[in-house]
Protein backbone atom coordinates (compact mmCIF):
# COMPACT_ATOMS: atom_id res chain seq x y z
CA UNK A 1 0.00 0.00 0.00
CA UNK A 2 2.09 2.71 1.39
CA UNK A 3 4.78 1.25 -0.50
CA UNK A 4 3.89 1.98 -3.74
CA UNK A 5 4.58 5.98 -2.96
CA UNK A 6 8.01 5.47 -2.92
CA UNK A 7 8.00 3.45 -6.15
CA UNK A 8 6.23 5.02 -7.63
CA UNK A 9 8.55 6.43 -10.63
CA UNK A 10 9.70 3.10 -11.66
CA UNK A 11 6.91 1.45 -13.82
CA UNK A 12 8.75 -1.84 -13.48
CA UNK A 13 7.96 -2.42 -17.24
CA UNK A 14 11.05 -5.13 -18.21
CA UNK A 15 11.61 -6.23 -21.85
CA UNK A 16 11.12 -9.68 -20.11
CA UNK A 17 7.60 -8.82 -18.42
CA UNK A 18 6.39 -7.94 -21.87
CA UNK A 19 7.71 -10.77 -23.16
CA UNK A 20 5.25 -12.79 -20.61
CA UNK A 21 2.30 -10.90 -21.59
CA UNK A 22 2.92 -11.25 -25.03
CA UNK A 23 2.84 -14.79 -24.61
CA UNK A 24 -0.12 -15.04 -23.14
CA UNK A 25 -1.77 -12.42 -25.30
CA UNK A 26 -1.27 -15.20 -28.16
CA UNK A 27 -4.20 -16.86 -26.27
CA UNK A 28 -6.59 -13.53 -26.61
CA UNK A 29 -5.24 -13.24 -30.65
CA UNK A 30 -6.49 -16.94 -30.90
CA UNK A 31 -10.08 -16.65 -29.56
CA UNK A 32 -10.39 -13.45 -31.57
CA UNK A 33 -9.19 -15.29 -34.64
CA UNK A 34 -11.77 -18.35 -34.12
CA UNK A 35 -14.63 -15.64 -33.47
CA UNK A 36 -14.38 -13.89 -36.29
CA UNK A 37 -13.16 -16.84 -38.86
CA UNK A 38 -16.53 -18.49 -39.46
CA UNK A 39 -18.39 -15.23 -41.27
CA UNK A 40 -16.44 -14.94 -44.28
CA UNK A 41 -16.42 -18.54 -45.84
CA UNK A 42 -20.05 -19.29 -44.91
CA UNK A 43 -20.90 -20.07 -48.39
CA UNK A 44 -18.07 -22.47 -48.64
CA UNK A 45 -18.90 -24.74 -45.78
CA UNK A 46 -22.30 -24.81 -46.58
CA UNK A 47 -21.47 -26.24 -50.26
CA UNK A 48 -19.70 -28.49 -48.75
CA UNK A 49 -21.91 -30.07 -46.32
CA UNK A 50 -24.12 -30.51 -49.34
CA UNK A 51 -21.45 -32.36 -51.44
CA UNK A 52 -20.69 -34.13 -48.58
CA UNK A 53 -24.32 -35.39 -48.34
CA UNK A 54 -24.90 -35.99 -52.29
CA UNK A 55 -21.67 -38.18 -51.62
CA UNK A 56 -22.84 -40.09 -48.97
CA UNK A 57 -26.75 -40.39 -49.05
CA UNK A 58 -27.26 -39.80 -52.75
CA UNK A 59 -29.00 -36.44 -52.48
CA UNK A 60 -27.37 -33.09 -50.99
CA UNK A 61 -29.22 -31.63 -47.77
CA UNK A 62 -32.42 -29.87 -48.15
CA UNK A 63 -31.73 -25.54 -47.57
CA UNK A 64 -33.49 -26.29 -44.17
CA UNK A 65 -31.12 -29.38 -43.19
CA UNK A 66 -27.98 -26.96 -44.53
CA UNK A 67 -28.94 -23.87 -42.28
CA UNK A 68 -29.55 -26.40 -39.14
CA UNK A 69 -26.37 -28.24 -39.80
CA UNK A 70 -24.47 -24.38 -40.54
CA UNK A 71 -26.25 -22.95 -37.47
CA UNK A 72 -25.01 -25.46 -35.45
CA UNK A 73 -21.27 -25.44 -36.42
CA UNK A 74 -21.58 -21.64 -35.33
CA UNK A 75 -23.46 -22.07 -32.28
CA UNK A 76 -21.18 -25.02 -31.06
CA UNK A 77 -18.29 -22.91 -30.64
CA UNK A 78 -20.04 -20.99 -28.00
CA UNK A 79 -21.47 -24.09 -26.01
CA UNK A 80 -17.57 -25.08 -26.24
CA UNK A 81 -16.88 -21.56 -24.71
CA UNK A 82 -19.11 -21.85 -21.86
CA UNK A 83 -17.39 -25.10 -20.95
CA UNK A 84 -14.39 -23.69 -21.10
CA UNK A 85 -14.61 -20.85 -19.68
CA UNK A 86 -16.11 -22.47 -16.78
CA UNK A 87 -13.41 -24.82 -16.66
CA UNK A 88 -10.70 -22.41 -15.96
CA UNK A 89 -11.56 -21.69 -12.30
CA UNK A 90 -10.27 -25.45 -11.05
CA UNK A 91 -7.95 -26.09 -13.66
CA UNK A 92 -5.78 -23.16 -12.73
CA UNK A 93 -5.94 -23.97 -9.27
CA UNK A 94 -5.12 -27.88 -9.70
CA UNK A 95 -2.31 -26.68 -12.32
CA UNK A 96 -1.27 -23.16 -12.29
CA UNK A 97 -1.61 -20.61 -14.82
CA UNK A 98 1.31 -21.56 -16.96
CA UNK A 99 0.89 -25.17 -17.56
CA UNK A 100 -2.72 -24.74 -17.65
CA UNK A 101 -2.56 -22.50 -20.72
CA UNK A 102 0.39 -24.63 -22.48
CA UNK A 103 -2.61 -28.03 -21.41
CA UNK A 104 -4.99 -25.31 -23.48
CA UNK A 105 -3.10 -25.75 -26.77
CA UNK A 106 -3.45 -28.96 -27.02
CA UNK A 107 -7.20 -28.31 -27.45
CA UNK A 108 -5.86 -26.18 -30.26
CA UNK A 109 -3.92 -28.54 -31.88
CA UNK A 110 -6.79 -30.96 -32.22
CA UNK A 111 -9.50 -28.91 -33.10
CA UNK A 112 -7.61 -27.22 -35.70
CA UNK A 113 -6.03 -30.18 -37.08
CA UNK A 114 -9.78 -31.82 -36.77
CA UNK A 115 -11.02 -28.83 -39.24
CA UNK A 116 -8.58 -28.65 -41.39
CA UNK A 117 -8.91 -32.38 -42.22
CA UNK A 118 -12.20 -32.30 -42.88
CA UNK A 119 -12.70 -31.67 -46.28
CA UNK A 120 -10.04 -34.39 -47.66
CA UNK A 121 -11.91 -36.76 -45.40
CA UNK A 122 -15.21 -35.32 -46.23
CA UNK A 123 -16.58 -35.53 -42.95
CA UNK A 124 -18.74 -32.50 -42.01
CA UNK A 125 -18.86 -33.81 -38.30
CA UNK A 126 -15.37 -33.01 -38.34
CA UNK A 127 -15.73 -29.45 -39.01
CA UNK A 128 -18.88 -29.62 -35.79
CA UNK A 129 -16.44 -31.19 -33.41
CA UNK A 130 -13.87 -28.99 -34.35
CA UNK A 131 -15.53 -25.93 -34.15
CA UNK A 132 -16.97 -27.09 -30.65
CA UNK A 133 -13.10 -28.17 -29.48
CA UNK A 134 -11.85 -25.08 -30.35
CA UNK A 135 -15.02 -23.19 -28.49
CA UNK A 136 -13.30 -24.95 -25.41
CA UNK A 137 -9.64 -23.56 -25.92
CA UNK A 138 -11.06 -20.28 -26.67
CA UNK A 139 -13.16 -20.72 -23.38
CA UNK A 140 -10.21 -21.35 -21.97
CA UNK A 141 -7.91 -18.44 -22.76
CA UNK A 142 -10.73 -15.80 -22.36
CA UNK A 143 -10.17 -16.93 -18.11
CA UNK A 144 -6.46 -17.76 -18.37
CA UNK A 145 -4.99 -14.54 -20.26
CA UNK A 146 -6.67 -11.90 -18.68
CA UNK A 147 -5.60 -13.74 -15.13
CA UNK A 148 -2.22 -14.31 -15.66
CA UNK A 149 -1.23 -11.14 -17.37
CA UNK A 150 -3.04 -9.18 -14.09
CA UNK A 151 -1.07 -11.42 -11.98
CA UNK A 152 2.06 -10.61 -13.41
CA UNK A 153 1.88 -6.85 -14.01
CA UNK A 154 2.27 -4.14 -11.39
CA UNK A 155 -0.29 -2.51 -10.04
CA UNK A 156 0.12 1.07 -11.91
CA UNK A 157 -0.18 -0.86 -15.56
CA UNK A 158 -2.38 -3.55 -14.56
CA UNK A 159 -5.47 -2.10 -16.68
CA UNK A 160 -3.23 -0.90 -19.76
CA UNK A 161 -2.21 -4.47 -19.68
CA UNK A 162 -5.44 -5.81 -19.15
CA UNK A 163 -6.99 -4.00 -21.93
CA UNK A 164 -4.06 -5.92 -24.20
CA UNK A 165 -6.39 -8.94 -23.85
CA UNK A 166 -9.01 -7.27 -25.66
CA UNK A 167 -6.44 -5.44 -28.35
CA UNK A 168 -5.18 -9.50 -28.68
CA UNK A 169 -8.91 -9.87 -29.60
CA UNK A 170 -9.30 -7.53 -32.25
CA UNK A 171 -6.26 -8.05 -33.93
CA UNK A 172 -7.41 -11.86 -34.16
CA UNK A 173 -11.46 -10.77 -35.51
CA UNK A 174 -8.79 -8.28 -38.11
CA UNK A 175 -6.42 -11.05 -39.26
CA UNK A 176 -9.52 -13.55 -39.81
CA UNK A 177 -11.48 -11.00 -41.45
CA UNK A 178 -8.61 -10.05 -43.80
CA UNK A 179 -7.44 -14.27 -44.56
CA UNK A 180 -11.03 -14.42 -44.84
CA UNK A 181 -11.17 -12.73 -48.46
CA UNK A 182 -11.60 -14.76 -51.39
CA UNK A 183 -8.56 -13.95 -52.83
CA UNK A 184 -6.66 -15.04 -49.54
CA UNK A 185 -7.56 -18.48 -47.55
CA UNK A 186 -11.50 -17.86 -47.94
CA UNK A 187 -11.47 -19.74 -51.72
CA UNK A 188 -13.34 -23.00 -52.29
CA UNK A 189 -9.99 -24.91 -51.40
CA UNK A 190 -8.51 -23.24 -48.97
CA UNK A 191 -10.93 -23.18 -46.85
CA UNK A 192 -9.86 -26.17 -44.48
CA UNK A 193 -6.26 -23.95 -44.29
CA UNK A 194 -8.42 -20.98 -42.96
CA UNK A 195 -9.61 -22.72 -39.85
CA UNK A 196 -6.67 -24.61 -39.35
CA UNK A 197 -4.69 -21.44 -39.02
CA UNK A 198 -5.57 -21.40 -35.54
CA UNK A 199 -2.49 -24.35 -34.67
CA UNK A 200 0.36 -21.93 -35.49
CA UNK A 201 -0.23 -19.57 -33.23
CA UNK A 202 -0.87 -22.56 -30.77
CA UNK A 203 2.72 -23.93 -31.32
CA UNK A 204 3.96 -20.66 -31.18
CA UNK A 205 3.00 -20.36 -27.42
CA UNK A 206 3.86 -23.56 -26.50
CA UNK A 207 7.51 -22.78 -27.67
CA UNK A 208 7.32 -19.59 -25.59
CA UNK A 209 5.57 -20.98 -22.59
CA UNK A 210 8.64 -22.54 -20.69
CA UNK A 211 10.70 -19.77 -21.01
CA UNK A 212 8.08 -17.52 -18.61
CA UNK A 213 7.39 -17.76 -15.03
CA UNK A 214 4.55 -19.52 -13.34
CA UNK A 215 2.47 -16.50 -11.73
CA UNK A 216 3.93 -15.38 -8.53
CA UNK A 217 1.06 -14.82 -6.84
CA UNK A 218 -0.03 -18.39 -7.68
CA UNK A 219 3.71 -19.54 -6.46
CA UNK A 220 3.34 -17.79 -3.09
CA UNK A 221 0.10 -17.73 -2.11
CA UNK A 222 -1.20 -21.23 -3.26
CA UNK A 223 1.55 -23.35 -3.32
CA UNK A 224 3.73 -21.17 -0.74
CA UNK A 225 6.57 -21.24 -2.39
CA UNK A 226 8.21 -17.85 -1.37
CA UNK A 227 11.70 -18.26 -2.70
CA UNK A 228 10.24 -19.40 -6.47
CA UNK A 229 7.84 -16.33 -6.08
CA UNK A 230 10.58 -14.27 -5.53
CA UNK A 231 12.54 -15.42 -8.19
CA UNK A 232 9.84 -14.99 -10.76
CA UNK A 233 9.42 -11.49 -9.28
CA UNK A 234 12.85 -10.41 -9.34
CA UNK A 235 12.69 -11.40 -13.04
CA UNK A 236 9.36 -9.56 -14.20
CA UNK A 237 10.55 -6.50 -12.62
CA UNK A 238 14.35 -6.27 -13.64
CA UNK A 239 15.66 -6.09 -9.98
CA UNK A 240 15.88 -7.71 -6.30
CA UNK A 241 13.90 -5.04 -4.58
CA UNK A 242 10.45 -7.06 -5.02
CA UNK A 243 10.10 -6.90 -1.20
CA UNK A 244 7.14 -4.78 -1.71
CA UNK A 245 5.25 -6.98 -4.34
CA UNK A 246 6.35 -10.04 -1.85
CA UNK A 247 4.59 -8.26 1.10
CA UNK A 248 1.76 -7.26 -0.70
CA UNK A 249 1.05 -10.74 -1.71
CA UNK A 250 1.99 -12.11 1.52
CA UNK A 251 -0.78 -9.98 3.04
CA UNK A 252 -3.29 -11.41 0.50
CA UNK A 253 -2.59 -14.72 1.23
CA UNK A 254 -2.73 -14.19 5.29
CA UNK A 255 -6.25 -13.49 4.55
CA UNK A 256 -6.68 -16.01 2.11
CA UNK A 257 -5.79 -18.66 4.74
CA UNK A 258 -7.96 -17.42 7.09
CA UNK A 259 -10.91 -18.15 4.23
CA UNK A 260 -12.25 -21.78 3.73
CA UNK A 261 -11.58 -22.26 0.04
CA UNK A 262 -14.00 -20.05 -2.24
CA UNK A 263 -15.66 -22.17 -4.28
CA UNK A 264 -18.82 -20.53 -6.99
CA UNK A 265 -21.96 -21.27 -4.20
CA UNK A 266 -19.75 -19.84 -1.54
CA UNK A 267 -19.06 -16.23 -4.43
CA UNK A 268 -22.73 -15.89 -3.96
CA UNK A 269 -23.30 -16.61 -0.41
CA UNK A 270 -20.50 -14.50 0.57
CA UNK A 271 -21.47 -11.21 2.01
CA UNK A 272 -18.18 -9.80 0.63
CA UNK A 273 -18.38 -11.58 -2.67
CA UNK A 274 -22.02 -10.97 -3.33
CA UNK A 275 -21.24 -7.68 -4.38
CA UNK A 276 -18.25 -8.17 -6.68
CA UNK A 277 -19.74 -10.99 -8.42
CA UNK A 278 -23.10 -9.33 -9.55
CA UNK A 279 -21.01 -6.75 -10.48
CA UNK A 280 -18.69 -9.11 -12.21
CA UNK A 281 -21.77 -11.13 -14.02
CA UNK A 282 -23.24 -7.39 -14.77
CA UNK A 283 -20.35 -6.05 -16.53
CA UNK A 284 -20.05 -9.15 -18.55
CA UNK A 285 -23.70 -8.75 -19.27
CA UNK A 286 -22.95 -5.54 -20.28
CA UNK A 287 -20.46 -6.73 -23.15
CA UNK A 288 -22.46 -8.78 -24.57
CA UNK A 289 -25.71 -7.58 -24.33
CA UNK A 290 -24.56 -4.00 -25.75
CA UNK A 291 -25.30 -5.92 -29.36
CA UNK A 292 -21.76 -6.13 -29.90
CA UNK A 293 -21.34 -9.36 -31.57
CA UNK A 294 -24.25 -8.67 -33.81
CA UNK A 295 -22.30 -6.06 -35.94
CA UNK A 296 -19.41 -8.92 -35.64
CA UNK A 297 -21.38 -11.80 -36.19
CA UNK A 298 -23.90 -10.03 -38.91
CA UNK A 299 -22.63 -6.77 -40.18
CA UNK A 300 -21.87 -7.64 -43.70
CA UNK A 301 -25.94 -8.28 -44.07
CA UNK A 302 -26.14 -5.04 -41.97
CA UNK A 303 -23.90 -3.15 -44.34
CA UNK A 304 -25.92 -4.62 -47.04
CA UNK A 305 -29.43 -3.50 -45.73
CA UNK A 306 -27.96 0.03 -45.17
CA UNK A 307 -27.63 0.01 -49.22
CA UNK A 308 -23.35 -0.17 -48.98
CA UNK A 309 -22.04 -1.50 -52.20
CA UNK A 310 -19.00 -3.43 -51.16
CA UNK A 311 -20.21 -4.65 -47.49
CA UNK A 312 -17.10 -6.78 -46.57
CA UNK A 313 -14.68 -4.32 -47.07
CA UNK A 314 -17.30 -2.07 -44.89
CA UNK A 315 -16.76 -5.38 -42.21
CA UNK A 316 -13.44 -4.92 -42.31
CA UNK A 317 -13.84 -0.77 -41.70
CA UNK A 318 -15.34 -2.18 -38.84
CA UNK A 319 -12.72 -4.08 -37.64
CA UNK A 320 -9.88 -1.00 -38.18
CA UNK A 321 -11.97 1.19 -36.08
CA UNK A 322 -12.52 -1.73 -33.37
CA UNK A 323 -8.16 -2.45 -33.32
CA UNK A 324 -7.68 1.48 -33.34
CA UNK A 325 -10.38 2.13 -30.57
CA UNK A 326 -8.97 -0.82 -28.26
CA UNK A 327 -5.34 1.12 -28.45
CA UNK A 328 -6.88 4.56 -27.83
CA UNK A 329 -8.42 2.46 -24.48
CA UNK A 330 -5.14 1.18 -23.80
CA UNK A 331 -3.65 4.80 -23.41
CA UNK A 332 -6.27 6.57 -21.67
CA UNK A 333 -7.02 3.46 -18.82
CA UNK A 334 -4.70 4.26 -16.34
CA UNK A 335 -5.75 7.88 -16.55
CA UNK A 336 -9.48 7.94 -17.26
CA UNK A 337 -9.99 5.15 -15.33
CA UNK A 338 -12.24 1.68 -15.85
CA UNK A 339 -15.31 3.29 -14.58
CA UNK A 340 -15.44 6.63 -16.53
CA UNK A 341 -13.66 4.88 -19.72
CA UNK A 342 -17.07 1.97 -19.28
CA UNK A 343 -19.81 4.55 -18.82
CA UNK A 344 -18.19 6.57 -21.54
CA UNK A 345 -18.35 3.25 -24.02
CA UNK A 346 -21.70 2.50 -23.14
CA UNK A 347 -23.45 6.07 -23.57
CA UNK A 348 -21.59 6.40 -26.89
CA UNK A 349 -22.96 2.82 -28.19
CA UNK A 350 -26.71 3.95 -26.91
CA UNK A 351 -26.23 7.02 -28.87
CA UNK A 352 -25.18 5.16 -32.04
CA UNK A 353 -27.73 2.64 -31.69
CA UNK A 354 -30.49 5.61 -32.02
CA UNK A 355 -28.52 6.74 -34.69
CA UNK A 356 -28.21 3.06 -36.69
CA UNK A 357 -31.90 3.15 -35.88
CA UNK A 358 -32.89 6.13 -37.94
CA UNK A 359 -30.77 5.62 -40.69
CA UNK A 360 -31.52 2.00 -40.99
CA UNK A 361 -35.15 2.98 -41.04
CA UNK A 362 -34.89 5.92 -43.37
CA UNK A 363 -32.38 4.79 -46.10
CA UNK A 364 -35.06 3.85 -48.50
CA UNK A 365 -36.59 7.28 -48.56
CA UNK A 366 -32.69 8.71 -48.48
CA UNK A 367 -29.94 6.88 -50.25
CA UNK A 368 -27.16 9.77 -48.41
CA UNK A 369 -28.29 7.60 -45.32
CA UNK A 370 -26.40 4.54 -46.04
CA UNK A 371 -23.48 6.63 -45.05
CA UNK A 372 -24.72 7.50 -42.20
CA UNK A 373 -25.35 3.91 -41.07
CA UNK A 374 -22.02 3.10 -41.27
CA UNK A 375 -20.29 6.01 -39.49
CA UNK A 376 -22.97 4.87 -36.85
CA UNK A 377 -22.03 1.74 -37.13
CA UNK A 378 -18.02 2.25 -36.72
CA UNK A 379 -18.93 4.94 -34.09
CA UNK A 380 -20.72 1.80 -32.23
CA UNK A 381 -17.17 -0.09 -32.26
CA UNK A 382 -15.37 2.83 -31.54
CA UNK A 383 -17.19 3.18 -28.31
CA UNK A 384 -17.04 -0.51 -27.52
CA UNK A 385 -14.09 -0.65 -27.37
CA UNK A 386 -13.26 2.59 -25.34
CA UNK A 387 -14.72 0.32 -22.50
CA UNK A 388 -17.37 -2.15 -22.57
CA UNK A 389 -14.85 -4.23 -24.96
CA UNK A 390 -11.51 -4.46 -22.64
CA UNK A 391 -12.77 -3.28 -18.94
CA UNK A 392 -15.12 -6.41 -18.41
CA UNK A 393 -12.33 -9.11 -18.86
CA UNK A 394 -9.73 -7.73 -16.60
CA UNK A 395 -12.02 -6.02 -13.90
CA UNK A 396 -12.79 -9.26 -12.60
CA UNK A 397 -9.68 -10.46 -11.94
CA UNK A 398 -9.05 -6.94 -10.08
CA UNK A 399 -12.44 -7.41 -8.27
CA UNK A 400 -11.09 -10.19 -6.34
CA UNK A 401 -8.51 -11.54 -4.00
CA UNK A 402 -6.36 -15.01 -4.94
CA UNK A 403 -8.81 -17.21 -3.36
CA UNK A 404 -12.33 -16.28 -5.02
CA UNK A 405 -10.73 -15.20 -8.14
CA UNK A 406 -10.30 -18.38 -10.26
CA UNK A 407 -14.65 -19.21 -8.96
CA UNK A 408 -14.82 -15.68 -10.34
CA UNK A 409 -13.07 -15.67 -13.34
CA UNK A 410 -15.23 -18.89 -14.21
CA UNK A 411 -18.39 -17.34 -13.12
CA UNK A 412 -17.74 -13.80 -15.39
CA UNK A 413 -16.17 -16.11 -18.36
CA UNK A 414 -19.02 -18.39 -18.51
CA UNK A 415 -21.64 -15.76 -18.45
CA UNK A 416 -20.12 -13.80 -21.00
CA UNK A 417 -19.84 -16.86 -22.98
CA UNK A 418 -24.05 -17.57 -22.27
CA UNK A 419 -25.37 -14.49 -23.44
CA UNK A 420 -22.46 -14.42 -26.46
CA UNK A 421 -24.27 -17.58 -27.46
CA UNK A 422 -27.63 -16.22 -27.10
CA UNK A 423 -27.54 -12.55 -28.89
CA UNK A 424 -25.47 -14.84 -32.06
CA UNK A 425 -28.54 -17.00 -31.90
CA UNK A 426 -31.47 -15.03 -31.31
CA UNK A 427 -30.38 -11.92 -33.09
CA UNK A 428 -30.97 -13.00 -36.80
CA UNK A 429 -34.87 -13.78 -35.29
CA UNK A 430 -35.04 -10.88 -33.41
CA UNK A 431 -34.10 -8.61 -36.47
CA UNK A 432 -36.39 -10.75 -38.98
CA UNK A 433 -39.41 -9.42 -36.31
CA UNK A 434 -38.37 -5.67 -35.26
CA UNK A 435 -36.57 -5.11 -38.94
CA UNK A 436 -34.43 -1.62 -38.83
CA UNK A 437 -35.67 -0.98 -35.25
CA UNK A 438 -33.95 -4.14 -33.95
CA UNK A 439 -31.02 -1.90 -32.35
CA UNK A 440 -33.57 -0.08 -30.31
CA UNK A 441 -33.42 -3.07 -27.95
CA UNK A 442 -29.89 -3.11 -27.22
CA UNK A 443 -30.04 0.85 -26.61
CA UNK A 444 -32.61 0.68 -23.89
CA UNK A 445 -30.15 -2.50 -22.44
CA UNK A 446 -27.81 -0.01 -22.73
CA UNK A 447 -29.09 2.82 -20.68
CA UNK A 448 -30.17 0.34 -18.14
CA UNK A 449 -25.96 -0.71 -18.01
CA UNK A 450 -25.39 2.78 -17.53
CA UNK A 451 -27.39 3.38 -14.77
CA UNK A 452 -26.24 0.15 -13.14
CA UNK A 453 -22.38 0.90 -14.05
CA UNK A 454 -23.07 4.50 -12.24
CA UNK A 455 -24.71 3.43 -9.27
CA UNK A 456 -22.63 0.45 -8.53
CA UNK A 457 -19.08 -0.22 -10.15
CA UNK A 458 -15.71 1.02 -8.16
CA UNK A 459 -13.16 2.51 -9.59
CA UNK A 460 -9.72 -0.12 -9.51
CA UNK A 461 -7.57 2.09 -11.22
CA UNK A 462 -4.18 1.99 -9.00
CA UNK A 463 -5.27 -0.01 -6.13
CA UNK A 464 -4.26 -3.20 -5.37
CA UNK A 465 -6.12 -6.42 -5.36
CA UNK A 466 -5.89 -6.12 -1.34
CA UNK A 467 -7.19 -2.26 -1.40
CA UNK A 468 -10.44 -3.20 -3.59
CA UNK A 469 -11.05 -6.17 -1.94
CA UNK A 470 -11.27 -3.56 1.15
CA UNK A 471 -13.35 -1.54 -0.42
CA UNK A 472 -16.01 -4.37 -0.61
CA UNK A 473 -15.24 -5.83 2.65
CA UNK A 474 -16.13 -2.55 4.63
CA UNK A 475 -19.28 -2.00 3.12
CA UNK A 476 -22.61 -2.48 5.26
CA UNK A 477 -24.26 -6.01 4.01
CA UNK A 478 -26.90 -4.51 2.29
CA UNK A 479 -25.36 -1.16 0.91
CA UNK A 480 -27.14 1.79 -0.19
CA UNK A 481 -26.80 3.49 -3.36
CA UNK A 482 -24.58 6.84 -1.83
CA UNK A 483 -22.02 3.89 -0.18
CA UNK A 484 -21.59 2.62 -4.10
CA UNK A 485 -21.50 6.03 -5.32
CA UNK A 486 -18.38 6.73 -2.65
CA UNK A 487 -16.30 3.56 -3.25
CA UNK A 488 -16.59 4.10 -6.92
CA UNK A 489 -14.84 7.56 -6.34
CA UNK A 490 -11.61 6.70 -5.05
CA UNK A 491 -9.57 9.66 -6.75
CA UNK A 492 -10.65 11.60 -2.97
CA UNK A 493 -9.64 8.59 -0.58
CA UNK A 494 -7.22 6.36 -2.56
CA UNK A 495 -4.90 4.77 -0.31
CA UNK A 496 -2.17 4.35 -3.37
CA UNK A 497 -2.36 8.04 -4.58
CA UNK A 498 -0.69 6.90 -8.31
CA UNK A 499 -0.65 9.97 -10.08
CA UNK A 500 -3.48 10.35 -13.17
CA UNK A 501 -1.14 10.79 -15.31
CA UNK A 502 1.79 8.27 -14.43
CA UNK A 503 1.79 6.02 -17.60
C1 LIG B 1 -14.93 -8.74 -26.85
C2 LIG B 1 -16.06 -9.72 -26.78
C3 LIG B 1 -16.20 -10.51 -28.02
C4 LIG B 1 -16.31 -9.57 -29.19
C5 LIG B 1 -15.11 -8.68 -29.25
C6 LIG B 1 -15.23 -7.67 -30.35
O1 LIG B 1 -13.72 -9.39 -26.68
O2 LIG B 1 -15.87 -10.59 -25.69
O3 LIG B 1 -17.32 -11.32 -27.92
O4 LIG B 1 -16.45 -10.30 -30.38
O5 LIG B 1 -14.94 -8.00 -28.05
O6 LIG B 1 -14.12 -6.83 -30.41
Amino acid sequence: MQQLEDDKPKKKITPYLLYCVATAVIGSLQFGYNTGVINAPEQKLRVFFQNVSSERYGEPFSPGATTMVWSFAVAIFSVGGMIGSFSVGSMVTKFGRRKSMVIANALALLGGALMGLSSLSRSFEMVIIGRFIIGVFCGLCTGLTPMYVGEISPTAVRGAFGTLHQLGVVIGILVAQIFGLESVLGSDDLWPVLLALTILPALLQSIMLPFCPESPRYLLIVLNKEEEARKALERLRGTEDVHDDIQEMKEEGMKMAMEKKVTVLELFRSRNYRQPIIIAIILQLSQQLSGINAVFYYSTGIFKTAGISQPIYATIGAGVVNTVFTVVSLFLVERAGRRTLHLIGLAGMAITALLMTISLSLVNKNENLSYLAMVAVFGFVASFEMGPGPIPWFIVAELFSQGPRPAAMAVAGCSNWTANFLVGLGFPKLEEICGPYVFLIFMVLLILFFIFTYLRVPETKGRTFDEIEQGFAAKPVDSTVPDAVCISKPETQDPAPLSPTEK
